[in-house]
């Protein structure tokens, strides 16, 4: 009887297995289809380019229709990838809100998590992160605090949920449970963790590691350890030198280039400042982007694709094509860099020879009148200028007497200091130069000045850095620095 029960129970279950397995097939057969329609629709719309009607017009139109191909065809690939993308960050943010919930089903090692599938280069894990010593606050904005600390005797910076911050605490007044208010910033984080993976490279903050909360009593939260970086406020940039000013508006230049064709699509910024990014020995990386995204707005008239600014009395429409308004999020990329850092960064104490690609370049910034992609020819230009050598625009017969004597291996350190206009320091006349001779015609142009210091320190450019002096007695010596004495 019991071995009965037990047969026709099982039976009942082999039927309900039957069942589910005919259900997760069907289910996945119609995803299959789904997205295959999808894919397929747009493929469609590619072929139904509306030819125009008089001949002329189809002639015009032969250049739109291949824009458009080119367009979709892009747009195919980067729905794809961007559906990966997105599946990726659901994936992460379901186990995290699944563990906060009690629900897990994934234990308590995170290395059972297959994570590793999802990030193949993380460097460090929740058990590192307990190891990392030294942690000092250091800021927070609306939803992270950011600690700084030392892992393996490098310093990396750990941002975390502000418990007491802004973003936390209006969701509790609004009447949300904590761990609810919790999850929401954490998966803030997680996103951000995600998108910097995603487009990582030369100037985005490169993530180290997370970790991701193990269940809502482990006390080892939602965390992301990246580099440490320098904040970017406005002192500190007006107080670089003009040559890491360069560096900097290079450096933007290139942020927003390499936003407007990443794999994902044209990445837009809702809310681009200067506190997004951090500077990290010198380059700007980019490195808030929880309010990001990666598609261009829809349209369905032109005036739906108008780039307009609330800070400036003006406005440009970008095209609208097959619903989208191509190159929008680029515009405004292009506005805010130059609003944020070079129409103010680069002119100021530029060389008077390169004053006039400077100009094209603000010029570009501020009436949209130039792609990313041109932008960075020119700053590219500009730098390349500046490390040949070839702003100087030297003539051959320039150098040929020189009014210098040569002392090798000869130094003065801490002697005849005096400041100077452009310094790298404030209590030194330093400056970079080309060559000893650009160092010689700065020379001779201040009064003060009876020689200098070559030094073998050589700044981002490749250029040198020397120390002017306004005297050249008792020189010590030094391997590395030659000293040039001005013969009145
Ligand atoms: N890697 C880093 N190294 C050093 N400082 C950093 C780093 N990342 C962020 N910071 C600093 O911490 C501050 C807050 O970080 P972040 O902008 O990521 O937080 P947030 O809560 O998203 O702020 P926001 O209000 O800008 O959205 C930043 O303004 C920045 O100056
Ligand atoms: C953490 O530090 C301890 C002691 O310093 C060390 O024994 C342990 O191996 C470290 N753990 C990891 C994961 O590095
Ligand atoms: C804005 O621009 C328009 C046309 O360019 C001009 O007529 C108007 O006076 C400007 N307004 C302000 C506040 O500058
Ligand atoms: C550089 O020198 C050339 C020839 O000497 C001159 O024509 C040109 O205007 C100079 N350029 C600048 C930027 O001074
Ligand atoms: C050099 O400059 C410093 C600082 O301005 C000044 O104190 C010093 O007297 C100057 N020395 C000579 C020799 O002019
Ligand atoms: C910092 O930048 C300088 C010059 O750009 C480079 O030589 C140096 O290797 C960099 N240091 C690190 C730690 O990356």
């Amino acid at each position: 009887m019991f071995w009965k029960f037990k047969r026709r129970w099982s039976g009942v279950m082999w039927k309900n297995q039957l069942f589910y397995f005919s259900a997760v097939i069907v289910f996945f057969l119609f995803v299959n289809v789904f997205l295959f329609q999808r894919n397929f629709a747009s493929l469609e719309a590619e072929n139904n380019v509306d030819p125009g009607g008089t001949i002329s017009k189809l002639n015009y139109d032969r250049a739109e229709v291949t824009k458009t191909r080119q367009v979709f065809q892009e747009r195919n690939t980067r729905h794809n990838l961007r559906y990966m993308f997105e599946n990726k960050l659901r994936k992460l943010l379901d186990i995290m809100e699944s563990n906060l919930e009690h629900t897990a089903t994934y234990g308590s090692n995170e290395n059972e998590i297959p994570f590793e599938k999802y990030f193949s280069d993380r460097l460090l894990y929740c058990d590192d992160i307990l190891n990392i010593t030294d942690m000092t606050y250091m800021a927070s904005g609306w939803t992270k605090a950011v600690y700084k600390g030392t892992f393996k005797g490098s310093p990396v910076a750990i941002k975390t949920v502000d418990v007491k911050g802004q973003e936390v605490t209006t969701c509790v007044e609004a009447g949300s449970s904590q761990t609810a208010c919790y999850i929401k910033a954490a998966k803030k984080i997680v996103k951000e963790i995600v998108v910097l993976q995603a487009i990582a490279g030369e100037n985005i903050l490169k993530v180290l590691g997370f970790c991701l909360p193990r269940n809502a009593d482990d006390n080892l939260w939602v965390a992301m350890v990246t580099e440490l970086g320098e904040a970017v406020d406005l002192i500190k940039l007006l107080q670089m030198s003009w040559e890491d000013r360069l560096k900097v508006c290079l450096d933007i230049t290139k942020i927003i280039n390499y936003m407007s064709k990443t794999s994902y699509g044209s990445m837009s910024m809702n809310d681009f400042r200067r506190q997004q990014f951090v500077l990290i020995n010198g380059t700007l990386k980019l490195s808030d982007v929880d309010d990001t995204g990666f598609e261009d707005p829809s349209c369905v008239v032109k005036a739906d694709c108008d780039v307009t600014f609330s800070s400036a009395n003006f406005s440009q429409r970008t095209r609208c094509i097959h619903n989208k308004c191509v190159d929008y999020n680029e515009k405004r990329n292009v506005y805010n860099a130059g609003r944020h850092f070079v129409t103010f960064l680069l002119p100021h104490g530029a060389p008077p020879n390169l004053q006039p690609i400077i100009e094209k370049v603000v010029d570009g910034y501020n009436d949209l009148t130039m792609t990313s992609q041109q932008l960075l020819k020119l700053m590219n230009d500009i730098v390349t200028s500046y490390k040949t050598g070839s702003y100087l625009n030297r003539t051959k017969s320039d150098h040929d007497h020189s009014k210098y004597s040569v002392l090798h291996e000869s130094d003065l350190p801490g002697l005849y200091d005096y400041r100077c206009r452009l310094s790298l320091s404030i209590a030194s006349c330093t400056i970079s130069v080309y060559d000893e001779h650009e160092a010689e015609d700065v020379c001779n142009n201040e009064e003060q000045c009876e020689g200098f210091v070559m030094t073998k320190h050589i700044t981002w450019s490749g250029r040198r850095l020397v120390h002017l002096k306004n005297g050249t007695g008792k020189p010590a010596y030094n391997a590395d620095t030659t000293l040039y004495i001005r013969q009145r």
